[in-house]
């Protein structure tokens, strides 16, 4: 079976999976964090080499601030749990997205946990907080002219070497869960040619037998990159 290199997920659908239950809606990413760490775990296993979660986008400091701070809350958490979980799978952690307007005490734990699993030699787990698709794009290019690239130096390969992706192969399988048919600002470029499942079933409940399914799935597709 072929199994793709990069698998990236848009894990939606954690605010209704709790409202189904009446419960508040930070029960939900809770539930939604223990769905990571078995996709996680899945996922090494199945000899995906990359694989990116989004879990907070540039768009969802929109939200309430209760929810918000309930969120990076979660996510300190998360990280601090974690470490020794990635670091005895022998997984690579790598934050995808900006360090602009992030507390800085889980910017500091990001860093620590990269620096403490950098020599791993496992799946690379990138994990998206703060990310959206154009704001890498936009600084991209903004730092080709902080380099002082001449115009015809600016093409794919220096834009694509100036993204937060910067060495990782592109998406081949993007999933997004919850009945959604949408990309939401989510590696746009890394994903031109990714092909898309989409499944109704929201995050929480999106375990390793639906992962195996996708990745099925995937194996039947013939991808053409826009040959014969
Ligand atoms: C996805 O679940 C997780 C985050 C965006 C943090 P949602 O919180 O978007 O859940 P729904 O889409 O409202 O159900
Ligand atoms: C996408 O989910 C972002 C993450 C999963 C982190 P959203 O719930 O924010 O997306 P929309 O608003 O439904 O497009
Ligand atoms: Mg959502």
């Amino acid at each position: 079976m072929t199994v793709p290199t990069h698998v990236a997920i848009i894990m939606d659908g954690n605010g209704r999976w709790a409202a189904q239950r009446g419960w508040p809606r930070i029960k939900g990413h809770k539930a939604g964090v223990l769905a990571v760490e078995r996709i996680l775990e899945a996922a090494a296993d199945a000899g995906v080499q990359h694989l990116s979660l989004y879990a907070f986008s540039t768009e969802n400091w929109k939200r309430p601030a209760l929810e918000v701070g309930a969120l990076m809350a979660l996510l300190r958490m998360y990280l601090r749990m974690f470490l020794h979980k990635l670091a005895k799978k022998g997984i690579r952690f790598h934050h995808l997205g900006s360090p602009e307007g992030m507390p800085s005490g889980i910017l500091a734990d990001m860093k620590t946990l990269e620096e403490a699993t950098a020599k791993n030699t496992g799946m690379t787990f990138h994990l998206a907080v703060n990310y959206g698709s154009r704001l890498e794009l936009a600084q991209a290019a903004r730092r080709c002219v902080e380099e002082s690239l001449r115009p015809d130096q600016v093409d794919e390969a220096a834009l694509q070497a100036r993204l937060w992706t910067a060495g990782v192969p592109d998406v081949d399988l993007l999933i997004r869960t919850s009945g959604e048919h949408r990309i939401s600002n989510f590696l746009l470029w890394q994903s031109a040619y990714a092909e898309l499942y989409m499944t109704d079933l929201l995050w929480p409940d999106f375990g390793p037998a639906e992962l195996r399914a996708a990745l099925e799935d995937y194996a039947q597709r013939e991808r053409r990159f826009g040959g014969i």
